[in-house]
């Protein structure tokens, strides 16, 4: 018995060194924490509940019933074929980054960003699964997911490559599908990241208008034109509308993003995306589409969220989902709101756009939308550039990042390469990057202005 007390207090002393080490590495590689002062002026994730994640206002109680069942839809944990407990949604695979929209899209609230605690470090061996964690994915690190810059044979690549596979699973037996070979990528320089972005607030975003769009960015031209900024918009290949959504504006609707997530992150075929990525034979276990529309003849299955796909709540959650609601302004939050519009961070991350169209489920007209984007592409630099095309998004361009909700958010910039708001700004300033001269106009204010800009960040 004794014997038995002394290994456990030995276990957990162990574990707790270990646990002290990995956070001592990761917070290095994450906080930088051995910049300048100015790094500690950001105070960090705003507290108290969140302050996102409910629906929109002006919701029918048609579309608030479809709010409440399509937010429990999106944190569905899908298994291969739906039959483990609690892994009740099928079509897992064989690649996966991780198996809910809500694993990734957490923070604060389910629809966000990242989570502190990283998912992706126990789904590696969920189930019985094979996986091997790349030297990327720390349990204190941000959901991430990697594409690769280049095809061994040099031609341009770009697609997500995904973490893990079915392989060894209790659910998956027979299928034998190695993970791609991250070592390599990595030495070679070939592997990028991307965070998850929120989808708070998303419908009012699928609701500008492109002229309104466009408007925005012809607006200030004087101005834009002395610091160098001069951003595009991305455009759908399909129909030549202008597109927003992702980092890099590259998607153009909640559905078309639905649809291809469920396909890339979770390996789920849909209405969308109907084919599956990995073609492994030993790991096909289901027909296509493994998610579809409900065609039951059961009266009571008609309620829209039990008839309509995944794909379909998926889209649907984020939609009528409410943008995240600023904390109360205090002094010194204006006065950090009128240095961002001082110094030219407001040139790009305008405060706010009105729709300039009628929504499309609420049916109002011209709603102001407080998302501090432009929704244009601009060269960040060398500094961010991911060497990724996507639509006419250039490696170097990024869509300049919403800010609403950042208040609350934990990991910042696409690749989540800080957790610290002071160093997200300074990354913006590298050679060709068009916010150069505002981040220089930033490094000249006082220690009082960037106090007091960081706090506006947090109300947001
Ligand atoms: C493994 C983590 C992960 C999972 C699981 C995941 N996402 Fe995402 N999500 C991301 C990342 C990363 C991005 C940014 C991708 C980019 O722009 O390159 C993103 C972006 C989005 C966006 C764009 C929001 C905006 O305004 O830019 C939507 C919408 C979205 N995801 C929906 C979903 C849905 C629906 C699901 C479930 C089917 C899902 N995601 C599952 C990681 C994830
Ligand atoms: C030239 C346009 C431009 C200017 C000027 C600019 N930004 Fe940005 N900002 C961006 C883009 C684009 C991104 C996304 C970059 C990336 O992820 O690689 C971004 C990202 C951010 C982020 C991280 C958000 C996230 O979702 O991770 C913050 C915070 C931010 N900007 C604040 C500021 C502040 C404060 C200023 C003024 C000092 C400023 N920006 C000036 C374009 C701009």
């Amino acid at each position: 018995m004794k014997q038995q007390i002394q290994m456990f207090v030995t276990k957990r002393l162990s574990l707790l060194f270990l646990a002290l080490a990995v956070s001592i590495v990761t917070t290095g590689a994450f906080n930088n924490q051995n910049n300048s002062d100015s790094d500690s002026l950001d105070p960090g994730v705003r507290g108290g509940t969140p302050a996102a994640g409910g629906p929109r206002a002006n919701l029918s109680s048609n579309y608030q019933q479809m709010f409440t069942a399509s937010q429990l839809r999106f944190q569905e944990v899908d298994s291969v074929s739906g039959t483990l407990p609690n892994e009740a949604g099928s079509g897992l695979g064989p690649g996966f980054n991780a198996n809910s929209c809500a694993a990734c899209h957490a923070q604060p609230a389910v629809g966000g960003s990242s989570p502190a605690v990283n998912p992706q470090f126990s789904l590696a061996n969920l189930d019985g699964a094979t996986n091997q964690l790349p030297e990327f994915i720390l349990s204190n690190g941000p959901v991430r997911e990697v594409r690769f810059i280049s095809n061994p044979d040099g031609t341009p690549d770009g697609g997500v490559h995904d973490i893990f596979t079915i392989a060894g699973r209790t659910d998956a037996p027979g299928c034998v599908d190695p993970q791609p070979d991250f070592a390599t990528a990595l030495a070679q320089g070939n592997a990028i990241f991307r965070i998850p972005t929120p989808v708070f607030g998303a419908g009012l975003v699928e609701d500008i208008s492109d002229t309104a769009i466009l408007a925005n960015a012809a607006a200030n031209a004087n101005v834009k034109a002395q610091y160098g900024i001069t951003g595009v918009p991305n455009h759908s290949g399909n129909d030549g509308s202008i597109t927003r959504f992702g980092w890099k504006a590259q998607n153009k609707s909640m559905l078309i993003f639905a649809g291809e997530a469920y396909n890339v992150e979770q390996g789920v075929t849909n209405e969308v995306f109907p084919n599956e990525r990995d073609k492994t034979p030993s790991c096909q276990f289901n027909g296509i589409a493994e998610d579809d529309t409900n065609m039951a003849t059961n009266d009571s299955a008609f309620a829209p969220s039990a008839y309509s796909s995944d794909v379909v709540n998926f889209a649907m959650f984020a939609r009528l989902s409410a943008p995240p609601t600023p904390a109360p302004q205090t002094a010194q939050t204006q006065a950090g709101a009128q240095v961002f519009s001082n110094i030219g961070c407001a040139l790009c991350h305008t405060p706010t756009i009105n729709t300039g169209a009628t929504s499309f489920v609420t049916k109002e007209v011209n709603v102001p939308v407080n998302a501090f984007s432009d929704f244009l592409v601009h060269n960040m630099g060398s500094g961010l550039a991911d060497h990724v095309a996507q639509g006419n998004a250039a490696g170097n361009e990024f869509r300049t990042a919403p800010l609403w909700g950042v208040g609350q958010r934990i990991f910042f910039l696409h690749d989540g390469r800080t957790s610290n708001l002071v160093e997200a700004i300074k990354a913006h300033k590298s050679h060709g990057s068009e916010a150069n001269a505002v981040i220089n106009n930033f490094e000249n204010l006082s220690h009082t202005q960037k106090q007091n800009l960081m706090l506006f960040l947090r109300s947001l």
